[in-house]
């Protein structure tokens, strides 16, 4: 019976992706690796194996991922120390014999994206292909719940979404998507060696478009108002969101640490075209269309960013 690591588990994907695999008919054995164990064993069921892992400590990843044949290497969140931290990963799962990795990248992966985000995870695809060892890369676009409750939702109040996206396009997907893939792939491992997923969602979608969207779900007028970078990190430090991510800064009020210097280069990456991607992979994946930003922004509306991570199917 092969077992499925999922590492970076207590996280809203690796819940979602947990739930899919413990109720998915096939037969595999499950571990569940984190750096807060006990938060996560008292919602796990018992037949589940929950471990300590971090990815600056190579040797509790030897232990956390022991005894695993395929690894969902779910990326770390701090920015310029992830590229060691997924190297430390990736060499431990070679360490223990696992023959499969999937792991999470980001849509636009390019070497002249300016998205601070897409360089690290540049730099993880290159090791993972230079591993020796079995892969399945999934290019996640944005997040559809993000657009929606981070991007769009502020907007209702104000009637304005103030980016630095320019005219470009990009293409949201929902998270259950997300998870519906990942899981596919770490059931199914060999169908899935050496692709490269783009997992996008329904449509490519400028941020006019999306202002139309959120107007009609909200029910108020919205419109989209394109400014600089400059001016979008001006507005950031002055709400306080720090320039760079440290992992021990505190919380945005929505339960989330964001760094505006990511943030903004994002939004530039937008306006230059890197995220202008429209792919069929999660109907080829999961033979189910992807769930539109529409039907993504109605279903949140009401739900905290940091409580969303609902049952998925
Ligand atoms: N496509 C997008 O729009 C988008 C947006 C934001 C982020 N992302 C990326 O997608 C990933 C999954 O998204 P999500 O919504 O599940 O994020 P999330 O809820 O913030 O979860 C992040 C996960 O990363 C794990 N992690 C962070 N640093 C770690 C470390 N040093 N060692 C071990 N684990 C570590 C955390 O594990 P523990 O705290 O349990 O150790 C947590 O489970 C994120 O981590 C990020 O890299 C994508």
């Amino acid at each position: 019976m092969s077992r499925i690591v999922i590492s970076g588990a207590s996280g809203d994907l690796g819940r979602r992706v947990t739930a899919l695999l413990a109720n998915a008919d096939s037969r595999h054995e499950l571990t569940l690796v984190t750096r807060t164990p006990d938060k996560l064993a008292r919602r796990t069921p018992h037949e589940v194996t929950v471990r300590h892992g971090d990815y600056e400590d190579p040797d509790s990843l030897d232990s956390a991922y022991e005894g695993g044949d395929v690894l969902f290497l779910i990326s770390g969140l701090n920015l310029g120390r992830r590229i060691p931290e997924h190297r430390n990963a990736i060499a431990a799962a070679r360490r223990v014999g696992i023959r499969h990795i999937v792991y999470t990248s980001v849509g636009g992966v390019n070497p002249g994206n300016p998205a601070l985000s897409a360089k690290d995870h540049y730099q993880t695809e290159l090791d993972l292909r230079g591993s020796g060892t079995n892969y399945t890369i999934m290019r996640n676009s944005l997040y559809s719940e993000i657009v929606s409750k981070i991007l769009v939702a502020p907007a209702a109040a104000t009637g304005v979404i103030t980016q630095a996206t320019g005219t470009g396009f990009l293409a949201p997907v929902a998270k259950n998507d997300v998870a519906r893939c990942a899981a596919a792939c770490l059931l199914t491992p060999d169908r899935h060696a050496g692709a490269v997923y783009e997992i996008t969602g329904a449509e490519l979608l400028d941020f006019d478009t999306i202002a139309r969207i959120a107007s009609s779900v909200y029910g108020v007028p919205i419109t989209y108002e394109e400014v600089t970078a400059d001016q979008r990190l001006a507005f950031f430090d002055s709400v306080g969101i720090p320039r760079t991510y440290d992992p021990n800064m505190p919380p945005s009020p929505d339960g989330h640490m964001w760094a505006s210097d990511e943030l903004v280069s994002a939004e530039v990456a937008v306006a230059e075209g890197y995220q202008a991607v429209l792919s069929h992979h999660v109907k080829l994946i999961t033979g189910r269309e992807p769930e539109s930003l529409q039907s993504v922004m109605e279903r949140v509306k009401d739900t905290r960013y940091d409580e969303l991570g609902a049952a998925v199917s």
